[in-house]
């Protein structure tokens, strides 16, 4: 017997829409999950389903995943940026580039990039260590290290020189995606005309990536050397190639450094967490630099990783477009239909998490994670479009880490309270100050601010 289709239920949230103040996007997301697993959005004039619902998921991700391809509106606010490429392309044009270079990210081919990346982050401490007793600002010191090490893995470029600059404009940018006043970028308006700058910033920088000195064999071989300019490439080609590589290092390097801030953020504000961390650093490291082998020891590192991306995903939201009619899980949905997923709301979804709020690594622990349901815990997304640099993205976080926690007292303001900031990534609204002091010997990198 067929298997009666109805319509998704939007009721219950347009009554909430009407009565609530909606602060923002995060917030609005908030109330749509709580009105049910698959609920349809009643505002605009195509069908928006939210989707809070590990099963509804599966089925457009993984499933019929041919049937969702990336939103043309979504890419509209990104692509005056970056082009189009393997973030934002759809069917031939996405296949052909993660065919491409889907390799050279694999676990097994990062691998040779392990002592470059202890080496940068060390860099970046021995730099600290020229300034101790002051602040820095970890959000911007995060996205400088990786951003440093992003070009260099991917590109083989060091770009440590630029990236001081560089920063805070990437973040105007993210925060200008997203704002109502994102205008056609042609108009010159002051926020315009800085945009405009950025991009021209990051193309010369990416296509001085692109065209490097000399060869990179010396040295390291970097992941998209596919992308680097050949002598008789066509103009079209080179544009092709450029774009793709902004892909990469926006989408890399913003994605990781807030997934690392938030990471050391948290583990601030949970001292006996952090005590077990540092412990579990002293003990497998011995005081020496990270290897590769030493990083799959530092199984509680990685479970309060895990627990970090359960409630900071740093890709809070992302949508799908349908091609054609489909029924997901008993649902019609129209063709042309827009599909959210919001892995903040799911990863907090009481169905899924016990005390969802709070943060808690143990749930991660080798018992514990055989029970999380299947793509009810997504922060790397699923299916044939599941992030392609995510051990490059977890081999950083875990090396910058464990020197940072190895090296440094983590001394941040205990009263400094940090809220989320929903743009495409979820970033922390405000800087936040970290004091420079080095642990001494026997310490265990807490003390007064
Ligand atoms: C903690 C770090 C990271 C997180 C949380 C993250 C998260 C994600 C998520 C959720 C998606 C899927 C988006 C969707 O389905 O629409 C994605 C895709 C992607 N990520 Fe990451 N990412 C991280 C690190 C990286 C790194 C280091 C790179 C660069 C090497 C990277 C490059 C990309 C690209 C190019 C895609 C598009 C893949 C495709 O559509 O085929 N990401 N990422």
């Amino acid at each position: 017997m067929a298997t009666k289709t109805r319509k998704a239920p939007w009721m219950k949230l347009l009554f909430k829409i009407a009565t609530k103040k909606i602060q923002n996007r995060r917030h609005f997301c908030t109330i749509a999950a709580s009105c049910g697993g698959i609920v349809r959005i009643p505002l605009g004039f195509r069908s928006t389903f939210f989707l809070n619902d590990a099963d509804a998921i599966t089925h457009v991700l993984v499933q019929n995943e041919s049937n969702y391809v990336k939103n043309s509106h979504s890419n509209a606010r990104l692509e005056p940026f970056i082009g189009p490429g393997l973030l934002t392309n759809s069917g031939e044009a996405w296949r052909q580039t993660r065919h491409e270079v889907q390799r050279e990210l694999y676990y097994k081919n990062i691998i040779p990039y392990a002592p470059f990346i202890t080496k940068t982050v060390q860099k970046h401490l021995d730099d600290w260590k020229q300034r101790l007793g002051s602040h820095v600002d970890l959000v911007h010191e995060m996205s400088k290290l990786v951003f440093d090490i992003s070009a260099m893995a991917l590109f083989g470029g060091d770009v440590q020189s630029m990236t001081h600059d560089i920063i805070p404009r990437l973040h105007a940018s993210n925060k200008y995606f997203v704002s109502g006043l994102f205008l056609k970028t042609g108009i010159p308006t002051p926020k315009n005309l800085q945009f405009r700058k950025t991009k021209k910033i990051i193309d010369d920088l990416m296509n001085d990536l692109l065209n490097p000195p000399q060869p990179y064999d010396n040295y390291l071989t970097p992941a998209l050397r596919s992308f680097r300019h050949q002598p008789d490439d066509s103009e079209s080609v080179r544009l092709r190639h450029l774009n793709e590589a902004k892909h990469f290092i926006l989408a890399g390097h913003e994605t990781t450094a807030t997934a690392l801030t938030w990471t050391l953020y948290l583990l601030s504000k949970n001292p006996d967490i952090l005590q077990r961390v540092i412990a579990e650093i002293d003990t497998v490291l011995n005081g020496q630099a990270p290897t590769l082998e030493q990083l799959d020891q530092l199984e509680f590192m990685t479970m309060v990783i895990d627990e970090t991306l359960r409630l900071y995903p740093s890709l809070w939201i992302f949508d799908r477009a349908a091609i054609n009619d489909d029924i997901m899980c008993n649902y019609q949905v129209p063709a042309k239909s827009i599909v959210i997923i919001c892995p903040y709301t799911l990863h907090r979804n009481p169905k899924y998490w016990s005390n969802p709020n709070q943060f808690d690594p143990e749930r991660f622990n080798k018992n514990n994670r055989n029970y999380v349901p299947k793509n009810a815990y997504i922060p790397f997304g699923s299916g044939p479009r599941v992030c392609i640099g995510k051990h490059l993205g977890l081999m950083i976080m875990k090396f910058a880490i464990s020197m940072i926690l190895q090296q440094f007292e983590l001394k941040i303001d205990p009263k400094l309270d940090v809220a989320q900031e929903p743009l495409i990534t979820i970033k922390p609204d405000k800087a936040i100050p970290l004091k420079l002091k080095e642990r001494s010997q026997g310490k265990q990198g807490r003390g007064q601010i």
